[in-house]
């Protein structure tokens, strides 16, 4: 049984649809990533979850009761925002336990066990007589992400909690959520705009656009094998290169409409291929490869411990990932080659990704 199963589940305004027939299974233990960009419908989902926001049409299961028009209370779970909506006048420890207090049968005791078993798991038990505005963010995203843990809800709902942390902290705090998933075997669904966060954090991804699930699997998966263009580009950072068939090159074509159908080779077809799986090699030198493109050197970023070379190819930029001291320098003719076994074909007109023949 899936801990949460929402069944064609659309969000209408009068003058706008945010979701549109949306369809997943969360499963109990699971670390559900809910990404996309701006505006996709990301909380809008995430709050119908909660029974904050109506549902229009379809329905809402969470361990396997039907919740569509269930209270908020009633359905055993706690969220997380981005504003932690801490109580500004109470102590930490009053707002991890003021909910407690006031809506569960639970007696002081117990609750107080809860609130320092919580305030112990996420390391901040000195604080507990402190008020929120003498912590520094990352504290009060603790705090609130406390308040959540005693109540120990069936499921955790997360909306963007960490994008008011600086880079270091959110990079600290999501090996923290991971490990506090990991040791509770919590089901959590996470909603962020943030692909870094939604390919280190999840379990799986669902990957969202204009309202509407254009792919879930787990975050490598995606990653490879991305349902569409949408996708490709969305997840991956720096983002997937899209090039044009090479012209001209028999045995390129021959090698694609073997591997992929003819439909790789209509006009406007395009091959998707990340910055890690292209080759440079000098226009000298010419390696017998199916497929290859001609192009020019136009500046080379060197991060350190790896390098990105921007090339000039037809009208387009592409970005290669190469070694940091790479000899590489600006105006040199270069070739680029795919890793054949990553090459990626999306069809010109619907941009769905075309699968592999072998
Ligand atoms: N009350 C409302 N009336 C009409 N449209 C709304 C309302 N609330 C949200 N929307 C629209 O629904 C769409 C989805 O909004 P939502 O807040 O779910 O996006 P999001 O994916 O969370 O974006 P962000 O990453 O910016 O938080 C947006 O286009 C938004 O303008
Ligand atoms: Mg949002």
């Amino acid at each position: 049984m899936s801990a949460i199963s929402l069944q064609g589940i659309s969000k209408r305004y009068p003058d706008h649809v945010a979701v549109e027939k949306f369809d997943l299974e969360v499963q109990a233990g699971e670390f559900m990533v809910l990404v996309g960009p701006s505006g996709c419908g990301k909380s809008t989902t995430l709050r119908m979850i909660a029974g904050l926001e109506d549902i229009s049409e379809g329905r809402l299961l969470i361990g396997g009761r039907d919740v569509t028009h269930a209270e908020p209370h009633e359905r055993d779970i706690a969220m997380v925002f981005q504003s932690y909506a801490l109580y500004p006048h109470m102590t930490v420890y009053m707002n991890m336990a003021f909910g407690l207090l006031r809506t569960s049968k639970l007696s002081r005791s117990e609750v107080d066990q809860r609130v320092r078993e919580a305030a112990q798991r996420l390391q901040i038990t000195e604080l507990l007589e402190r008020r929120p505005n003498e912590l520094s963010g990352g504290q009060r995203q603790r705090v609130a992400i406390g308040r959540a843990l005693v109540r120990k809800p069936k499921v955790f709902l997360f909306d963007e909690p960490l994008s008011n942390l600086d880079a270091k902290l959110r990079t600290h705090m999501r090996g923290e959520l991971e490990r506090l998933h990991a040791e509770l075997g919590i089901t959590i669904v996470y909603v962020t705009h943030d692909q870094v966060e939604a390919m280190t954090l999840g379990t799986r991804i669902a990957v969202m656009d204009r309202g509407h699930l254009r792919q879930v699997g787990p975050p490598m998966e995606v990653y490879r094998r991305p349902a569409d263009r949408f996708v490709a580009s969305f997840i991956g950072s720096p983002e997937m290169n899209f090039l044009a068939v090479p012209q001209g090159t028999s045995e390129g074509h021959t090698w694609l409409s073997d591997h992929f159908g003819d439909a790789a080779l209509r006009p406007g077809a395009t091959l998707g291929l990340r910055p890690e799986e292209l080759v440079l090699s000098n226009a000298s030198g010419s390696e017998a490869a199916p497929l290859s493109w001609l192009g020019v050197v136009q500046r080379v970023e060197r991060l350190g411990a790896e390098a990105y070379a921007q090339i000039r190819v037809g009208n387009s930029d592409v970005l290669v990932r190469t070694e940091a001291d790479a000899a590489l320098v600006a105006e040199q003719s270069i070739v680029l080659t795919p890793e054949l076994s990553r090459l990626r074909v999306f069809d010109a007109q619907s941009g769905t990704m075309l699968t592999p023949r072998v």
